[in-house]
């Protein structure tokens, strides 16, 4: 039943990113629809909508600008964060900036910014200050990590905090946000954004793991970024500091390229296993928080999305 009424909402969230896109500038409609159309896992609408049904809501229509919002924002900062990474595909398509260029990916991702608004207005203003305290935060770590990685200053302080604001903070926002418009009672909305906050954990450090031992065709997006730019789970073990030549310094059998030698290396060199015990830290402390819900099948599906996400290869 609960599933039934999720994937209504989900499709329902398709329809209307896909049509508050619409422009008669054609480049902004076709760059927005290439990046909005083109898939993506749609996690933080999800949690949206089971937040929503889990903290007792009965009318996921109400839900359905919201979620569409909360994917808008993340698509518009994917747009912008794959001109940073310099980064050619995504969702196995070509990036927007490799396709149309900077300045066209540098408006459309303004555009997709420009469309929150729109989708949030009916919404009153504390569910507005939620997402514009979770877009600020999106940019501090997106900003904190660039500088991090600019200085060689990634240690895991610098790394929890950056991934706190540049992921988890919209994951929060979704279960809060879910849960209030839901009119749930306080102990269940904090659960809800407890939980949601560290399943984003969760699943920024699982990112960063596939982007050492991830398949770029099943992930739709290159591999090994992180560690060519500074930055990332391994960079962070290692207190940003020499890691790419301490892992080339392992030894290692009849590999010649260096960017498959130094990956090779930091695949062997342990950094994966750290990683992988933070990540079951993080989606442990999402299962506490969950038990503070009243139980539902939506709160079953939650809980199954920690698997889900612990156990993804893309
Ligand atoms: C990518 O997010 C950026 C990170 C926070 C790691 P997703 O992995 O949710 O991207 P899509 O939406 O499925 O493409
Ligand atoms: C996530 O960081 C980007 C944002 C949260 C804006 P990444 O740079 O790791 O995301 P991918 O790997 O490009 O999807
Ligand atoms: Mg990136
Ligand atoms: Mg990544």
């Amino acid at each position: 039943m609960v599933i039934e009424i999720l994937e209504k909402g989900l499709e329902a969230v398709e329809d209307q990113l896909a049509s508050v896109v619409r422009s008669d500038i054609s480049v902004l409609e076709d760059a927005s629809l290439h990046i909005v159309s083109s898939g993506g896992k749609r996690v933080r609408p999800r949690m949206v909508l089971l937040g929503y049904l889990a903290a007792g809501g009965t009318d996921i229509d109400s839900v359905v600008p919201l979620a569409a919002a909360v994917e808008m924002v993340h698509t518009a900062t994917l747009v912008h964060d794959d001109i940073n990474d310099h980064s050619l595909t995504r969702r196995g398509k070509i990036t927007v900036h490799a396709r149309w260029g900077r300045t066209f990916a540098l408006l459309t991702g303004d555009y997709l910014f420009t469309k929150v608004y729109e989708l949030m207005a009916p919404y009153g203003v504390e569910p507005n200050i939620i997402i514009a305290d979770a877009c600020t935060k999106l940019v501090e770590g997106e900003t904190l990590q660039a500088a991090a990685a600019k200085s060689g200053s990634m240690d895991r302080e610098t790394y929890k905090q950056i991934i706190s604001l540049k992921t988890a903070s919209l994951f929060e926002a979704s279960g809060r946000l879910g849960a209030l418009i839901a009119g749930g009672d306080e102990e269940t909305v904090e659960a809800l954004a407890k939980y949601a906050y560290n399943l984003g954990l969760t699943f920024q450090i699982v990112d960063d793991i596939l982007d050492i031992i991830g398949d770029a065709e099943a992930m739709g997006k290159p591999t090994g970024l992180d560690i060519s730019q500074n930055r990332g789970v391994a960079m962070a073990q290692n207190g940003g500091e020499d890691v790419k030549t301490a892992v080339v310094e392992l030894e290692i059998e009849e590999e010649t390229d260096p960017f498959k030698l130094m990956m090779q290396n930091l695949r062997e060199s342990g950094a994966v296993e750290v990683a992988r015990f933070q990540a079951e830290e993080m989606s442990r402390r999402a299962r506490q928080a969950l038990a503070h819900v009243p139980p539902s099948e939506a709160r079953d599906e939650l809980e199954n999305l920690i698997d889900l996400v612990l156990e993804r290869d893309h």
